[in-house]
């Protein structure tokens, strides 16, 4: 989408649909106030009116609640409801009055970033009816406001339309969405940007490199797995953050196998993947200083005569024995490889991001992620990064008995606890076997990557976790320029 910023005043702006935010109590700006169904606008938060002034156009007033909870969030869902409304309108272009208010740079990424999200459709595989034909997208979003909001705009721009590229690869059907098509993916995001390189390995590479957890879970596909290894250098002397996506391309359990109803979505089962890729495209566009190593293990989850089968034992990348109890425990198998890699590779902080328990939608529904982390100053810094950004995360604990629950009968760990006891945490406890040392936290996004029900994520691919990651790349490297 082109996004502007412009000091034009309402009456001369050129554009399809207009619209202003209105808080409960206030008024309409004086040109707008007389205009055929102005009387009826309302300040609610969430009510919609449209009102008919001489000029510029057909303007729509938001309502946004009380002046004193008027935030981020509330111009994302505003701005989503207003999208929606454009594409009925089949209106192309769309101007934004930015409302009054302290932080003018949040409030425009609000807009910028509900207007993108809640714009976006995945109907490319969908037949055009000649009779109903698709509303046209949305082309252009010019926000009416001063030029010192002009980075905040372009950042949210670059980041809610990466975000937008996840949700599509969420959304791509595993016979699409392959391991190799995440990879091919990384390796266009890395021959757009001079600081980028990619680096992928096949089936017997993964195999040479003894990644045990990686060919374990792989080795029941005719899809070949792959390892991506993004390499970011944007300059800066600092330390070099790493982030692992779990890219299970389709989770059938294996021979663990899961129930039919509903397993058609566990073609998402890569959202950590496709988070941690277009976040890295993200970054790179924007060029934010500092040094980044992202490792996305990327596999199907299959049963077949060559699957792993329950008891059977493998040895993880970092010479630790597991014991798969449950082939349906797949996603930790792969990240342990992942983050040990990732550390062995340079990276000195890690965050992993994966959908990795049901259990996650159990504790924490749609609305936050769960983060669980060995450092608190990583945990604080995503648990800030959620609250600006709306990617909500809440913290869970680490314990050594949560730890003790993965330890194996017959090798040193197993991949799933004989008891039902706290199921995301004992997923984390047994990365925790992984990360040594080393700063680290892993974000379980199994309930949050689909299926959120915000206007401006909708019922489907969410793209859950984009706009965190970039956001604490952004943090870092401000931290660093400071
Ligand atoms: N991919 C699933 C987790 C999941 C569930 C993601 C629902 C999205 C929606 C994961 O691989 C899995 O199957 N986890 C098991 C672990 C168990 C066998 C220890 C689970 O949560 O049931
Ligand atoms: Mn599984
Ligand atoms: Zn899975």
């Amino acid at each position: 989408m082109n996004v502007a910023v412009s000091q034009i005043e309402i009456p001369e702006v050129e554009t399809d649909l207009l619209a202003v935010g209105l808080c409960e109590g206030e008024e309409l700006p004086a040109e707008l106030a007389s205009a055929p169904g102005a009387e009826d606008a309302k300040g609610s938060f969430k009510a919609l009116r449209t009102i008919h002034p001489e000029a510029p156009a057909r303007t729509i007033v938001a309502g946004l609640g009380k002046r004193e909870e008027l935030d981020a969030e509330r111009l994302r869902i505003a701005a989503a409801l207003v999208a929606t409304e454009a594409a009925k309108l089949k209106a192309g272009s769309l101007a934004w009055a930015l409302p009054a208010g302290d932080d003018a740079a949040a409030l425009a990424e609000g807009i910028v970033t509900g207007t993108i999200l809640g714009a976006y459709r995945f109907d490319r595989f969908k037949s055009s009816d000649p009779d109903d034909p698709a509303p046209p997208a949305l082309e252009s979003l010019t926000l009416l406001g001063p030029e010192s909001v002009a980075g905040a705009t372009r950042t949210a721009r670059v980041c809610a339309e990466a975000q937008n590229r996840a949700r599509d690869l969420q959304s791509l059907p595993s016979n699409v969405a392959t391991p190799s098509y995440l990879a091919e993916r990384a390796g266009e995001i890395a021959a757009a940007h001079e600081a980028l390189g990619v680096e992928v390995l096949g089936r017997e590479e993964i195999a040479a490199k003894k990644m045990g957890g990686l060919v374990a879970v792989s080795q029941g596909s005719a899809e070949d797995p792959r390892l991506i290894v993004l390499r970011y250098d944007g300059g800066g002397s600092g330390e070099t953050l790493g982030f692992v996506g779990k890219g299970v391309t389709f989770d059938t359990g294996g021979i663990s196998l899961k129930t039919a109803a509903g397993m058609q979505e566990m073609k998402m089962d890569m959202s950590g993947a496709a988070a941690v890729i277009e976040a890295v495209g993200a970054i790179a566009e924007l060029e934010l200083p500092l040094k980044l190593i992202a490792v996305v293990p990327a596999t199907e989850n299959m049963p077949s005569g060559t699957a792993i089968k329950p008891g059977d034992i493998i040895t993880q990348y970092s010479g630790k024995t597991v014991e798969i109890n449950n082939t349906d425990a797949e996603g930790r198998l792969i990240l342990a490889d992942a983050l040990a890699y990732a550390i062995e590779q340079g990276a000195d902080r890690v965050v992993d991001i994966a959908t990795l328990t049901g259990a996650v939608m159990i504790a924490l529904g749609s609305t936050y992620a769960a983060v669980i982390s060995n450092d608190d100053v990583l945990a604080g810094e995503l648990e800030g990064v959620g609250r600006e950004t709306g990617e909500l995360v809440w913290r869970l604990p680490l314990h050594p008995e949560y730890t003790a629950l993965m330890k194996g009968t017959f090798a040193d760990l197993t991949n799933a606890a004989p008891k039902r006891k706290a199921g995301t945490i004992t997923a984390a406890g047994f990365l925790e076997e992984f990360v040594g040392d080393t700063p680290w936290a892993h974000l379980d996004i199994a309930g949050t990557a689909w299926d959120v029900g915000r206007p401006y994520t909708g019922n489907d691919a969410s793209g859950f976790g984009v706009r965190l990651l970039t956001g604490l790349a952004r943090e870092l490297a401000n931290n660093r320029a400071a």
